[in-house]
C-alpha cells in the first residue's frame, strides 16, 4: 500500500504573458478551476500507474463544494479517500499563474490543510503501508510521527521537500532528513535545505551531495536536465529528461514523485523506477493543470 499524507487544494489557474513582479498587475483571458495539492497530484499520479485499492490518501478538506468535489475526483481516479477528514476552515485554494513558457507561480492558502493530524490514521493505514509519501503542505509535526511510525512498522519513507520552507528549523530538519529513505527536491528547494544545514551553495550539486551524506537518497530534479540521485557513499546517478516543449510544467515534480513511489511500491530497480519517474513527469508538461497530463501504466510505458 501507498499512502500519501499531504495536501489537497483547489487549484485557479490565470494564464498570463509573464508572471507580474512585485507592484505590477497584468490580464488574464480567464482562469480555470482545476484539481491540485501536492499530496493530491501525488496520490492520483501514483494511481494511475498501480494497481487499483493500492493507493490511499490522508488529508484535510473543507465542508465545502471544493472540498466535496475534490475528495470525488481522487475516488474517481482510483484513490482510497477513506481518509480525508472534513474541517470547519475551507478546502486549500492555490492561486497559480502559468506564463507563456508554461513556468508557473503558485501562492498557496493551506485552509482546511492546516488541520491534518494523524489521529485516526496511526495504527491503521500507516501499518500497511509500504511506502508512505510525505511533502510540505500539512502540519510538518504530523508528518514527522506519520514517518517515523510507518518507518518503524517497516515501510520506506519518500519526502518531497516541496515548497521549501525558507525559514524551517535545522533541527526539524535533519529530523526529517533522519527519518527518510528518499528525499526529493528540486534545484532550488536542494540549494535551500543544504542552507538550513549549513553548507552555502548555488550549486544544486553540492546541495544534492551534501543532502545525501546525512544518510538518505536525495534526488534533485532539474527539469530539462533530468534527475540527479545523490547516495550516501557520495555515488550520484543521472538520468536525462526527455525533450519536449512544455505546456505547463505545474504537476511535474508531483508525478515524478507518484510514480516513483510506485516503483518502490512494486520493487523495482531504483534506476528503472527513477527512469519511469522522469518519463511520467515530462508528460505531465504537455498538458494544462497538475493532473491532466499525468500518464496511466499504458501511456508510461508506451512513451518507453
Ligand atoms: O505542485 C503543484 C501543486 O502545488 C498545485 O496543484 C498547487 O495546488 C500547489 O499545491
Ligand atoms: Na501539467
Amino acid at each position: 500500500m501507498i499512502l500519501v499524507f499531504g495536501s489537497i487544494n483547489i487549484d485557479l489557474v490565470a494564464r498570463v504573458t509573464s508572471i507580474p513582479l512585485p507592484g505590477e498587475t497584468v490580464l488574464s483571458p480567464g482562469y480555470e478551476t482545476l484539481f491540485g495539492g501536492k499530496g493530491a497530484n501525488q496520490a492520483i499520479a501514483a494511481a494511475r500507474v498501480s494497481s487499483l485499492g493500492r493507493v490511499a490518501i490522508t488529508a484535510c478538506v473543507g465542508n465545502d463544494v471544493f472540498g466535496r468535489s475534490a475528495r470525488e475526483n481522487l475516488i474517481h481516479n482510483g484513490v482510497v479517500a477513506d481518509f480525508v477528514a472534513n474541517s470547519t476552515e475551507p478546502t486549500g485554494c492555490a492561486f497559480i499563474t502559468v506564463d507563456e513558457r508554461g513556468e508557473n507561480a503558485i501562492t498557496v492558502a493551506s485552509g482546511a490543510n492546516a488541520s491534518l493530524t494523524e489521529a485516526r490514521l496511526i495504527g491503521f493505514e500507516a501499518d500497511n503501508s509500504t511506502v508512505a509519501v510525505f511533502q510540505m503542505e500539512v502540519p510538518f509535526q504530523a508528518s514527522l510521527r506519520v514517518a517515523q511510525h510507518v518507518r518503524a512498522a517497516g515501510g520506506r519513507i519518500i519526502w518531497n521537500l516541496a515548497p521549501a520552507p525558507p525559514q524551517f528549523p535545522a533541527r526539524d530538519l535533519s529530523h526529517l532528513i533522519g527519518s527518510t529513505d528518499i528525499l526529493i527536491v528540486n534545484e532550488h528547494e536542494a540549494i535551500v535545505a543544504a542552507r538550513i544545514l549549513g553548507c552555502e551553495t548555488t550549486d544544486f550539486e553540492v546541495a544534492g551531495s551534501y543532502l545525501a551524506e546525512s544518510g538518505c537518497i536525495c534526488i534533485v530534479t532539474a527539469g530539462a536536465r533530468g534527475a540527479f540521485a545523490f547516495h550516501p557513499d557520495g555515488r550520484c546517478e543521472t538520468v536525462e529528461a526527455e525533450r519536449i516543449q512544455p505546456v505547463d510544467t505545474t504537476g511535474a515534480g508531483d508525478t515524478f514523485v507518484g510514480i516513483l513511489a510506485n516503483g518502490i511500491d512494486e520493487a523495482l530497480s531504483f534506476r528503472t523506477a527513477v527512469k519511469r519517474a522522469c518519463r511520467g513527469a515530462s508528460l505531465a508538461c504537455l498538458a494544462h493543470g497538475a493532473q491532466a497530463g499525468m500518464p496511466t501504466r499504458e501511456q508510461l510505458s508506451r512513451a518507453s
